[in-house]
Formats: C-alpha cells, sequence, structure tokens
C-alpha cells in the first residue's frame, strides 16, 4: 500500500491498526476493517493499550500471522505457479471500467482469508447444530444411522431450522417498498435470514424439525449475486461428517449444563458441547 492509500483507509470510520515493534520502532504491519462487534473490541483494544501492546494480544497476533502466512503463499504462487486455487486467484484477470487486471497480492490474499474464514466457521456451526437437533430428536437419529440416503435431506431441515449465518447486511441503492414499509436509497438493512427459515408462510408448522421434511429451497446460503460460493462444499462436508459421525457413534447425549454459545457478529451456534456416545437413547 501506498502511503497515501494508507492514509485515506485509516481516515475511514471503523478502521484498525495493527503495530507490532521493529528495530526501527513501532509500525503499522497490518490495517483491519471489520464490523460490528468484532470492529468494538479492536477499537478498544487500540483504545486503551499502547500499540505493541495490541500486537501481543494473541488474537491479534494470530490474525496478523495468518494474513501474513496468506501474502507469502500468494506472492510464492506469483513468483512460481502450481495446479492450486490459490495460482487460480494470482491469475484470475478481473473486469474494471478501466478494463482487465489482475488481483492485487492484498486482494488475492485477503480472498484467501475470506474463504478460510466464511468456510470453517460456518460449517463448524452447522455440525454443531445438527448435533443438538439429532440429539433432541433421537428417534429420526436413529433413522439416519439407519437410512444414510436420508442425510442430504436432513442437512438442509437443519440449515433451515438453525441457519449458522443468522443476518445479512446490505445498503438499498435506491428507494423501494416492501411489505408495506417504504425504505430509502441509502438505509442500512439487516435481513434476517435464519428467522426466515421459521417463516410459516412457506414452511408449515415451521418449528417442527423433520428430517424427512419436502420444501423448495431456504435463504441459509444466501440468495442472489452474493449466494454462497461454498454451498456444494458445505452440504458435502456436512452430509459425510454426520454419515461417519452416526456410523462410528449412532446415539450420544449433550451436557446442557456445559454447553456454550458463541456470541459473533457473522455466525451463530457454539463455542463448545461437551457430549458422551454411546447413550441407551
Ligand atoms: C453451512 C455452511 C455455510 C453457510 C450457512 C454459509 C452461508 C453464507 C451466506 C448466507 C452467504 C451470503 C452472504 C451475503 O449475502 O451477504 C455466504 C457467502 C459466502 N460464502 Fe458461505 N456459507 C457456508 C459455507 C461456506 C464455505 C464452505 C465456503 C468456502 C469454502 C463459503 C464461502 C463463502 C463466500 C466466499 C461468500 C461470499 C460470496 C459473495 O459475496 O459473492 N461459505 N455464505
Amino acid at each position: 500500500m501506498s502511503p497515501a492509500e494508507v492514509d485515506a483507509f485509516l481516515a475511514e470510520e471503523q478502521t484498525c491498526r495493527i503495530a507490532t515493534s521493529s528495530p526501527d520502532g513501532p509500525h503499522v504491519t497490518a490495517l483491519f476493517f471489520v464490523w460490528d462487534g468484532a470492529a468494538l473490541w479492536f477499537n478498544s483494544l487500540v483504545k486503551s493499550q499502547r500499540w505493541t501492546d495490541v500486537a501481543r494480544d494473541p488474537l491479534v497476533a494470530a490474525q496478523v500471522r495468518l494474513h501474513g502466512y496468506f501474502i507469502e503463499q500468494i506472492e510464492a504462487r506469483r513468483a512460481d505457479p502450481r495446479d492450486d486455487m490459490m495460482t487460480d486467484l494470482v491469475q484470475a484477470e478481473v473486469k474494471t471500467a478501466e478494463g482487465t487486471r489482475r488481483l492485487s497480492t492484498a486482494e488475492a490474499a485477503n480472498f484467501a482469508n475470506l474463504l478460510v474464514s466464511a468456510g470453517t466457521e460456518s460449517t463448524a456451526r452447522l455440525l454443531g447444530w445438527a448435533c443438538e437437533l439429532l440429539a433432541a430428536h433421537p428417534d429420526q437419529r436413529a433413522e439416519l444411522a439407519a437410512e444414510p440416503s436420508l442425510l442430504a435431506n436432513a442437512v438442509e431441515e437443519t440449515l433451515r431450522y438453525e441457519g449458522p449465518s443468522a443476518v445479512q447486511g446490505r445498503v438499498t441503492t435506491r428507494d423501494i417498498e416492501l411489505h408495506g414499509t417504504a425504505i430509502a436509497a441509502g438505509s442500512k438493512v439487516l435481513l434476517l435470514t435464519s428467522s426466515a427459515g421459521r417463516d410459516g408462510r412457506k414452511y408449515p408448522d415451521p418449528d417442527r424439525f423433520d428430517i424427512r421434511r419436502r420444501f423448495e429451497g431456504h435463504v441459509a446460503f444466501g440468495h442472489g449475486p452474493h449466494f454462497c460460493i461454498g454451498a456444494a462444499l458445505a452440504r458435502m462436508e456436512a452430509r459425510i461428517a454426520l454419515e461417519e459421525t452416526l456410523r462410528r457413534f449412532p446415539t450420544w447425549d449433550i451436557d446442557h449444563e456445559r454447553v456454550v454459545h458463541l456470541h459473533t457478529s457473522t455466525v451463530r451456534g457454539h463455542e463448545k458441547i461437551p457430549i458422551s456416545v454411546g447413550s441407551s437413547s
């Protein structure tokens, strides 16, 4: 980034800087543009501590290291292309108003970061919900263990019933009226996509979890141009994980007292679900 770009970035609201010490004194090693709770968290760190203290925070240090790792990997592919996805990112051509160009190293590293975070957090939460729902419905769990061909539909029902990505944010580009409510251009709109999975106008008896439920679709992976690019992978991962788990451990109990829920601005689910396998139910 050029000094002018850094200044422009820092002038934005809700930006954060991560600084570390070097032989030349503290310097900025990473710039973050983060939202909601995460932005407040970073900002409070930046406000309440010296910059070098921020760099010692293990979570921040992990983010900085991960970002550095992606930059290294992207640069390595630029010098020596391989048959992999990171090389595809380096070689991808982006169309802009000025013509076609390749991604910068920072852009490609950010995209790799997006793939890793969007790809791991969300699917892990889905598995947590499946674990909880199947323990609460042992009859349906037994059906799945006996008939794995039902798993694909069970994954869809879990996505409908407990969508791991609960809300999507948008800014309206024009005035619009939806369901009798006028929304002005430039409004911030929060789409409650997990809640939509329980909409009784679309799903009869919406609060009943039913692995055999037949329905046309859901918005757990979003909708339109930003529809989740990892949807097929997530579906496959969830199906295989559940099939392999049920084959080895067809029953389990959850220690509800010790379940820990996650509080994030992006995904909803569990941080911890202690289970014991081999329950009698
Ligand atoms: C159960 C698992 C998953 C859920 C519930 C989920 C959910 C979503 C949702 C709701 C969106 C739309 C966001 C919006 O409209 O603002 C989205 C976008 C995205 N997802 Fe997923 N996702 C999952 C798994 C994955 C995986 C496995 C990957 C990659 C390996 C991935 C990568 C992405 C990316 C890159 C986008 C942004 C697409 C764009 O803006 O064009 N997701 N996801």
